[in-house]
């Protein structure tokens, strides 16, 4: 299988893989393949917080024109994925000088699967680009064609626990990723003082908390599968084994209240308004840490938000990072050098990494206590420690910024429409089986719900996985 990722962020995710117990694993780019069962699929789209889709491959082949496409196409036996009542779709991503349309390989893909159906079953199957029931994607690379299924449909980035968003939102599965470059499970405090939508505290609170990230998702394209095992993937859902009680404050912060409120909104979606601790606070204000924390933070760039003084913002945090974050160690994403420049402290890590187009570093600052000298040679020790690696690293940048432009068609399909909570109501786990007909899920727990597993101990969780047949 392939999981599919976003620059930067692929050995995090063969990090994941590996935790879940993937064999053969490779790490390509934008991508790590590796090798499993059916469950192991099942756990992929779950449980993987840095995948963007999964796809399982089942055909390579070498052609080099869209007509040899279609050729090799039309033969084969597409009943073993779907019936002529099931719609499809094509995705392509070609890379090669041979193909230079990827729309155009996507049409002939689709043509020569509705000819076999036609010549075969007399009926054509409906091609479906809003809601297809099976997804193929084919990838290019020079003559090398690959095709796969999707088994993931909407990007995973998409948890579903989005109500709404403020502007520049960053993509969850970036977010997730800055926090396990950061090396963070939930071991100490968790600090976003420019949260927006809430995105980065919310990854942390589901990482510290070890909850998995598609808990809110309502579908995945494997369950329209003919092969789909629904006990197997139940079993997957209803496995609470690897979730822990919170045992660090996590908070976010932002100068702007409606910021906040969306981010509350966003968190109480995700059953975890309890877990963080959301202000309307300005930077200037950040106030001294009283425990050890890491801060992680996605500041405007000036260049989809319209802000004021944006070389202040980054001089003011700084400034407050040198003053109140003493003992602590704070990642920052952007795209402009100059910016970087104005915190004015030493970076003992910059990891490249893409926020949709636009090509940034993420770099860490660790804030030493104690006299200028220490901190003047621990921070010349990390930087000799870290240049090797930093230079192989702003190498693979260049290099990236060629490539941005595959990065984006993942990430920028259009997300689906979903219910938003009413006031009062908990917030929702929108997953179900249940069409009409269909069996319930089983309730985990013999229905008894969850035990109460906030950390001050007399509070529950506010969502639920019992069957629901409200939640269609
Ligand atoms: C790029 S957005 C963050 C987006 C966020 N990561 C998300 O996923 O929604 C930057 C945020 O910084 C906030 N901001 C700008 N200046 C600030 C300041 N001086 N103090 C606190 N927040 C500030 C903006 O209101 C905005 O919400």
């Amino acid at each position: 299988m392939i999981a599919k990722t976003f620059q930067g962020l692929e050995e995090v995710l063969a990090k994941e893989l590996t935790e879940l117990g993937a064999n053969n694993i490779a790490i390509g780019n934008r991508m790590v393949s590796f090798t499993g069962d059916k469950a192991l699929m099942y756990k992929a789209n779950f449980h993987l917080r840095t995948a963007i889709r999964v796809l399982k491959p089942f055909k390579h082949f070498r052609a080099s024109s869209a007509d040899e496409v279609y050729d090799i196409c039309r033969k084969i036996a597409w009943e073993k994925f779907m019936s002529f009542s099931s719609s499809f779709a094509v995705d392509a991503v070609v890379n090669s000088v041979e193909f230079t349309h990827s729309k155009f390989v996507a049409y002939r893909v689709k043509d020569a699967i509705v000819d076999y159906f036609r010549d075969k079953e007399g009926e054509r199957p409906n091609v479906c680009v809003a809601n297809p029931d099976i997804i193929f994607h084919i990838h290019i690379s020079n003559e090398d064609c690959s095709l796969s299924l999707d088994s993931s449909g909407e990007s995973l980035h998409m948890r579903g626990y989005r109500q709404e968003t403020m502007e520049a939102p960053l993509n969850e599965a970036l977010a997730a990723g800055m926090i396990l470059l950061t090396g963070w499970h939930g071991e100490c405090d968790f600090i976003d003082p420019m949260c927006g939508s809430g995105t980065l505290p919310i990854e942390a609170a589901l990482i510290a908390r070890g909850m998995a990230p598609g808990l809110f998702r309502s579908r995945y394209a494997f369950e329209k599968w003919p092969d789909f095992d629904a006990d197997l993937f139940e079993g997957i859902y209803n496995d609470d084994s690897g979730e822990r009680p919170l045992q660090c404050r996590i908070y976010g912060y932002d100068k702007d209240a409606k910021a906040i409120l969306t981010a509350k909104r966003n968190a109480k979606a995700a059953g975890l308004l309890d877990s963080i601790e959301f202000n309307v606070r300005d930077v200037k204000d950040f106030q001294t840490v009283t425990e050890k924390s890491v801060m992680v933070t996605n500041p405007p760039y000036g260049e989809r938000l319209k802000e004021g003084d944006i070389p202040l913002l980054y001089e003011t945090l700084g400034e407050r990072l040198k003053h109140a974050f003493m003992g602590s160690e704070a990642w920052v994403i952007c795209n402009h050098y100059e910016y970087f420049d104005k915190i004015g402290l030493k970076p003992s890590a910059k990891i490249p990494l893409y926020n949709g187009a636009l090509a940034c570093e993420f770099r860490k600052y660790e804030i030493f206590g104690g006299k200028y000298d220490k901190f003047r040679s621990d921070g010349e020790k990390l930087n000799k420690e870290n240049s090797a690696e930093r230079r192989g690293k702003t190498l693979r940048h260049k290099a990236a910024q060629a490539e941005k432009l595959q990065q984006k068609e993942d990430a920028e399909k259009p997300r689906r429409p979903f219910r938003k909570a009413e006031d009062g109501e908990k917030s929702r786990r929108p997953f179900r089986r249940t069409e009409d007909g269909e069996k319930p899920r089983t309730p985990r727990n013999g229905g008894k719900g969850r035990p109460a597993d906030h950390r001050d101990g007399n509070r529950s969780r506010s969502f639920s996985r019992k069957s629901d047949n409200n939640r269609k």
